[in-house]
């Protein structure tokens, strides 16, 4: 083969690396994070769907001596394929050392960064950004801008999962950078203070200039590449044929080879979807054959080389529209180059190919949008089959069997297609209509489409009616194995004038025709979509744009249109729209100088080198020599014994080093692998597994990639004779008496006498039911662990862990030894949740257990997919509940029976009872009793998700106020406004927590709220906006909270060095929620005490040091809102102690001197021997033990009738932090939450198959927030409530309650709904209980869709038809 390069040659960072013999499964982030010192590229998904990994490639191109920069997803890039190339990641963008690049610096100054595990993987999303758009001609920006538009920084992100901030400050550092962007509309940030001038903010930006662009590729590499540089290595299996011949020759040669396994390979970004573990004999990448990756444009249409990746293909679309004025380009090309813009993101579509996506529709049954889209545009393809070339239909090629491996998709061929004809009679013009569709959980991408459409149709005007000469129809993604055409349809409509019974006849054939396979998901809600689809595409196409001399729109649709509402405004709505992005935010911010600099809205510690990749998380740490990887093998059955595990290849697979299991607990050990005070909790189930997820064994290999695809290859062999079936849900539960018992001093009380309060009542509603589910955490970082065995049979672990002293007891007790022969460390943890509290230490012991059995380090790092398995999340329940109230709705009395499905083991789930009841009563029910049961199940262990059981509690209660206001026809707002708690009924419900009255703020919060958010115009607008909108319905709400903190004992530890430089310690883990920030705050404030010069910048010489337990022991648990202020409150006690000692010393000092700056204060004290190191432990006084945090939202939706869509058009938060320690990171946590919240009510679907299996375990299956699914408006203010003696420098809790508020947009999904179902009655649907129904959590589209009707559209034409 010609121009035979054997090794691979690349550049990262402008460094060179050479490769003579690699895995070709090797990934770019494998090799990067394994083999070089670049540890920025995180793994978070795998799948192509998080951007964590996300990197720079750079491609140069001799001939035309041209550099090609773009981004790619490093997790799916194949290490062969980038061959020549250079690798840029954030380190390579600047560092602490030489300077941070402006990028680094403005994530960190907008407070944009928090666990920062998604921080790099943004970075370089900007960047791409920044340098793509020097290359586009908008306008010369001002100094200090790029050529970036707002709305294309905002996209840049569009891709990139960031669990922590909820997307708002890093959709500000990106606009930061954009030449259009006006600078008011930024929020809060470091660089400048409010009220400063237009230019002194542009000026205190950290410098942008775009010619200082880094050189994203090196000299040397383009010496080299002057040479061939197609990598054809045999010791990779990777071939890189350069002509169609040579792939012929290649193809051909494998046939003769016996079973010698090939794959063709372009982008590898379909493996994002079908993570193939299968190793092939041979690796033929195709884009090195010119023919394949041209584009080429003849008088008959365009066609791509099957190469062409998808950015490229929208951009010629693109192009085709602007540039080149091709027939149909603007109705045809620019909708198709749109739509193709939300697929996936565009770090995947930088590298997907048009060829490899159809390939993967045709052979593997992909849910492609392509597909669909080309096959309305009858599109062709060219293939390459035993070395002949057919070029057939597309609609050919899915009808064959699948492509087989040795078969390859040359070129794809779209037509162009004629927008206008004149038929040259005064009869009729013809016109060409298309439209794409598509319903998808995000709407501008990154989320497989429940289906999508693609419609074309070629109509003309006649006196009588518009004529439908031919349509072409086409679905897909909607559960069948293809896209299909809808031939019955298209016959039906082909040659019809069109008419009110035609549309719907057409409706009726479409659902016979769009039938998902049996086992699809939400199969009736995708017939809907494309009976809605079709009636907006067939409404559009009689409607009123349409000017045709001499032929009104009435005459033409007179028998369609209903012109009881304004048709046109109709008509628009149901286009498909674009939405946009992030529009504005505001952030209002009380800041206080009292505990200076406590208060001050500092950058978070640290958030810089989260961005430039120097922040080391524990699988960032290098690994030592010897080290092992661990991978777990779990069960698939709820309840079984395991009689063996073998491996498909019946030996151990490559690599495999051990496998080890509960036998293998060394003698005097036990088989623990976490605690909840005082219980501890299997590592391994022994011969009877206890969940699907439980954990049976731990295999051992030489890297984490043999690991777990040993893991995977692992075969387990069950047995479930004469066991007990297992118990899965709640109901068997209660009927076996499988409970978990709560201990009496975790006894929520009861409130008054529910019966008295029923006697009282003038209505009730009894046994009413609510279900909900679980939600998974969804850290960036997954569960991972080092563990290295130290001298003396001691135990070194680094845990990615929010209570390090759990593990540190359990590793002990699982090894049977001393626990001051186990030490371990956390520096910083890449997002936790609750989700790295007692699950993090299986993680963590395993590693120890197999260190200690094998004398090796052992370190792993879950795959995302293990992880959602093992995760347990939140706790699933059932609520029934009775209710009694007065005819002006105010509730006399309410009774819950809950079942909460705790899983088997016990965890956090004996605080549920008392965190629900704690946020139920945020509402004054009068009485309140209740019966909660904590069911033991057979499922995997539930935790302590973020506001764990408060979450459900302020749903529960809002569901009850919307069923009582919709009983009595009672606006639900009044209601809830009725029903707020006055101070005397705060204290009867919340007893000692409920503080004075005058820290009760949620009354003024109330208000405040409501004249903020304009709650009362805005009603009234959205009344208007319903009564003449038919498909798109709005809904607004308001909702209060009531959050009950508690504040826990906690250690501290201060050590100041003799340069004057201090040093902390503290129980708290740092998560990203900004405790090391308010510690150094604190410290500085406490330590300034001393009162000597050069205190005031005493916060740059804190250093707060990671968690040890050895040296620092109670650490306990980094939980429940509260671990920031009493960590704050533990150093500030040690600080107290430090200035007493300081203080004689500076007296005399004073005197002798004068004055006495710090650090010659710390110099002598020194040579003075006082003792500069001070610990304490904060254990809080009784009565500050509990208090109340309280705040309230307003949310306002728009959903979309036809496809269950909901939007988040605003929402405004009020929220009482007491005095905020660091407003900055106060505000970071209340937003971050709220998404975290949004996500919980809207999107995300944790569920588990029959025997308990998590299911939705990936990035394609489980859909976080993204910055498109955000309220498009979003206004925080953080109210100073001023002094709260009892609090830590009187501050209150940030990071769990205003979760809690995003039940506000459920309410206002529900409000909407409410009016979609009003209407639908209208229409004629009969359907009693009209206004009283519950709306599922999550309100996912399909939920939403179901309730406003799947069948409104032939309702509506119904009654058109009976009028
Ligand atoms: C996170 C993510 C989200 C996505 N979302 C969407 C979406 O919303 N809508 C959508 O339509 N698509 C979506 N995709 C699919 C994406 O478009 C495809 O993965 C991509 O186009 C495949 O191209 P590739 O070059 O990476 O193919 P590869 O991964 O290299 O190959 C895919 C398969 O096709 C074979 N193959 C590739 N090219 C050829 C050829 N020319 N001839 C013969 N066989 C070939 C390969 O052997 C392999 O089996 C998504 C992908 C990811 C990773
Ligand atoms: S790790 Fe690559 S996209 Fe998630
Ligand atoms: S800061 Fe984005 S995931 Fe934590």
């Amino acid at each position: 083969m010609e121009g035979k390069q054997e090794c691979l040659v690349f550049a990262v960072n402008g460094e060179r690396f050479e490769v003579p013999n690699v895995d070709p499964t090797t990934t770019l982030l494998q090799f990067l994070r394994s083999h070089t010192r670049f540890k920025s590229v995180k793994l978070g998904c795998g799948d192509g769907g998080c951007g964590a990994c996300v990197v720079l490639l750079s491609k140069y191109d001799p001939v035309l001596d041209q550099v090609e920069d773009y981004t790619v997803s490093s997790c799916l890039t194949l290490l062969c394929s980038v061959n020549g190339c250079s690798v840029t990641t954030t380190e390579g963008l600047g560092n602490s050392k030489d300077g941070f690049h402006p990028i680094h610096q403005r994530l960190a100054g907008f407070h944009a960064s928090q666990c920062g595990f998604c921080t790099p993987g943004i970075c370089m999303s900007i960047y791409s950004a920044l340098i793509s758009a020097e290359r586009t001609p908008h306008p010369e920006p001002l100094p200090g801008f790029s050529r970036l538009t707002v709305s294309e920084a905002e996209k840049a992100i569009a891709g990139n999962l960031c669990r922590c901030t909820g997307y708002r400050p890093i959709a500000d550092a990106c606009k930061s950078f954009a030449a259009d962007v006006d600078i008011e509309d930024l929020g809060i940030n470091s660089f400048w203070r409010k009220g400063d001038a237009k230019e002194v903010k542009v000026s205190r930006l950290p410098s942008y200039n775009p010619e200082d662009h880094i050189c994203t590729y090196p000299e040397f590499l383009k010496d080299e590449h002057r040479s061939v540089m197609h990598l054809n290595s045999i010791s990779c299996s990777w071939y890189s044929p350069a002509s169609i011949e040579e792939l012929e020759n290649l193809l051909q040669s494998s046939v003769a080879e016996n079973c010698t396994r090939i794959k063709v390979v372009v982008g590898n970004t379909g493996n994002g979807y079908y993570n193939e573990i299968l190793q092939y004999d041979k690796y033929v990448d195709l884009r090195y054959i010119p023919e394949l990756s041209v584009v080429r444009r003849d008088n008959s249409g365009i066609e791509f080389g099957a190469t062409v990746s998808i950015s490229k293909v929208i951009f010629s679309l693109n192009e085709e529209t602007t540039v080149n004025l091709c027939p149909g380009g603007e109705l045809i090309f620019k909708k198709v180059a749109d739509h193709m813009e939300k697929i996936a993101s565009g770090f995947i579509r930088n590298s997907a190919s048009i060829g490899g996506n159809l390939v993967m529709a045709q052979r593997n049954y992909f849910p492609s949008d392509i597909a669909t889209l080309l096959l309305a545009l009858s599109s062709s393809v060219s293939i390459l089959t035993r070395c002949k070339r057919e070029k057939i239909t597309l609609e050919q090629f899915f009808s064959r069997p699948p492509l087989d491996p040795r078969s390859v998709l040359l070129s794809v061929h779209i037509p162009y297609w004629e927008p206008i004809e004149s038929a040259g009679t005064n009869e009729s013009n013809h016109r060409l209509m298309f439209e794409t569709y598509r319903a998808a959980p995000r709407p501008i991408g990154n989320a497989l489409p429940y289906l999508n459409a693609a419609f074309l149709a070629k109509i003309s005007y006649h006196k009588n009616g518009v004529l439908v000469n031919n349509i072409q129809l086409a679905f897909g993604a909607y559960g069948a194995k293809h896209s299909i055409r809808a031939r019955k349809v298209e016959e039906h409509l082909t040659g019809k004038i069109f008419s009110l019974a035609i549309l719907d006849e057409a409706i009726k054939i479409v659902k016979d025709s769009v039938i998902p396979d049996d086992g699809t998901s939400f199969a009736a809600y995708r017939s809907s979509l494309a009976v809605g689809y079709l009636f907006a595409f067939l409404f559009n196409l009689a409607g009123p744009d349409y000017d045709i001399s001499g032929v009104s729109f009435d005459e033409l649709n007179g028998n369609l249109l209903d012109n009881t509402l304004d048709s046109k405004n109709d008509n628009d709505i149901i286009q498909i729209v674009i939405p946009t992005l992030l529009s504005s935010a505001k952030q209002v911010v009380e800041s206080s100088r009292e505990y200076y600099p406590v208060g001050e809205p500092m950058i978070k510690f640290g958030a810089a080198i989260q961005a430039s990749g120097e922040a080391v998380y524990v699988d960032d740490i290098p690994s030592p020599p010897n080290c092992l990887h661990g991978a777990f093998i779990y069960s698939t059955k709820p309840l079984a014994r395991v009689k063996g595990i073998s491996f498909k290849s019946n030996s151990l697979p490559k690599g495999v080093t051990a496998v080890i299991s509960f036998k293998d607990i060394p003698k005097g050990g036990e088989n623990v692998g976490s605690k909840t005070n005082p219980v501890f909790e299997p590592l391994f189930a022994d011969d009877l597994t206890r969940y699907a997820g439980d954990r049976i064994a731990f295999v051992l290999a030489e890297t984490q990639k043999s690991a777990d695809v040993a893991a995977k290859l692992a075969v387990v062999d069950y047995d479930t004779e004469s066991l007990d079936p297992p118990i899965l849900i709640v109901e068997e539960a209660v009927e076996r008496s499988s409970f978990i018992e709560v201990p009496s001093y975790l006894h929520p009380a009861k409130v008054g006498n529910f019966l008295k309060g029923m006697a009282e009542a003038d209505h009730s509603i009894l046994s009413a039911k609510i279900e909900l589910g679980s939600q998974y955490y969804f850290y960036m970082e997954t569960q991972t662990a080092l563990a290295i065995p130290d001298e003396d049979n001691c135990m070194v672990v680094y845990s990615s862990i929010q209570c390090p002293e759990f593990a540190h007891s359990v590793i002990a007790r699982c090894l049977g030894i001393p626990e001051h022969n186990v030490r371990v460390i956390t520096r910083r943890v890449g997002g936790g949740f609750g989700g790295k509290a007692s699950k993090a230490s299986p993680v963590a012991t395993a590693c120890a257990l197999a260190a200690h059995c094998l004398r090796r380090p052992v370190r792993m790092y879950l795959d995302r997919k293990t992880d959602m398995i093992m995760a347990g999340g939140r706790h699933p329940m059932k609520i029934t509940y009775s209710v009694g109230f007065k005819s002006n709705g105010k509730i006399t009395a309410l009774h819950l029976d809950i079942l909460i499905n705790a899983g088997q083991t016990i965890d956090a789930s004996i605080i549920m009872p008392r965190n629900m009841v704690g946020a139920l009563k945020k509402y004054d029910w009068g009485a309140l009793s209740f019966d909660i049961k904590l069911c033991k199940t057979n499922h995997c262990g539930k935790t302590a998700m973020r506001a764990p059981g408060e979450v459900q509690a302020s749903f529960i209660a809002e569901s009850i106020l919307e069923n009582v206001a919709s009983v009595l026809s009672l606006d639900v707002d009044s209601v809830r406004t009725k029903n707020l708690h006055t101070y005397e009924s705060l204290k009867l419900f919340y007893g000692s927590a409920t503080g004075d009255s005058i820290e009760y703020t949620l009354p003024t919060i109330w208000d405040k709220v409501a004249k903020s958010s304009i709650f009362a115009q805005r009603i009234a607008m959205i009344k208007h906006f319903n009564s003449c909108n038919r498909w798109r319905k709005r809904g607004i709400s308001r909702a209060p909270i009531v959050y009950e903190a508690t504040v826990r004992p906690t250690p501290g530890k201060v050590s100041i060095l003799g340069d004057g430089s201090i040093v902390v310690e503290v129980g708290g883990i740092e998560l990203g929620q900004g405790l090391w920030t308010k510690v150094k705050q604190v410290t500085a404030y406490a330590l300034s005490k001393i009162q000597c010069d050069g205190t005031e910048d005493l916060v740059e010489k804190v250093r707060i040091v990671q968690s040890d337990t050895l040296s620092l022991v109670q650490g306990g648990i980094t939980a429940g809102s509260t671990t920031s202020e009493s960590s704050c409150e533990a150093a500030r006690l040690c600080c107290n102690f430090l200035v007493e000692r300081l203080a004689p010393l500076k007296k005399k000092l004073q005197e002798q001197m004068g004055s006495v700056t710090w650090d010659v204060l710390i110099l002598q004290a020194h040579n003075h021997s006082v003792n500069l190191a001070a610990n304490s432990y904060y254990v809080p006084e009784p009565s500050s033990r509990g208090y109340l945090n309280y705040g309230a939202a307003v949310s306002e939706v728009e959903l979309n009738v036809l496809t269950g869509e909901t939007t988040i058009l605003r929402a405004d938060i009020v929220y009482d932090c007491g005095q905020s320690l660091n407003p900055a990171v106060d505000l970071g946590q209340i937003e971050g939450s709220f998404i975290q919240g949004v996500g919980f009510f809207m999107l995300e679907e944790y569920l588990t198959n029959a025997d308990g299996l998590v299911v939705t375990d990936n990035t394609w299956t489980y859909k976080i927030p993204t910055i498109d699914t955000i309220p498009k408006q979003f206004n925080v203010e953080v109210v100073n409530s001023g002094h709260h003696q009892k609090r830590v420098l009187s501050s209150k809790a940030s990071g769990e309650p205003p979760l809690l508020l995003a039940v506000s947009v459920h309410c206002a999904t529900r409000a909407a709904i409410k009016e979609a179902r009003k209407q639908r009655k209208s229409w004629g649907a009969s359907d009693e209980t009209n206004s009283i129904f519950q709306l599922e959590v999550p309100a996912t589209m399909p939920a939403v869709k179901q309730l406003c009707g799947l069948d409104t559209v032939e309702w509506y034409l119904q009654s058109l038809l009976t009028r």
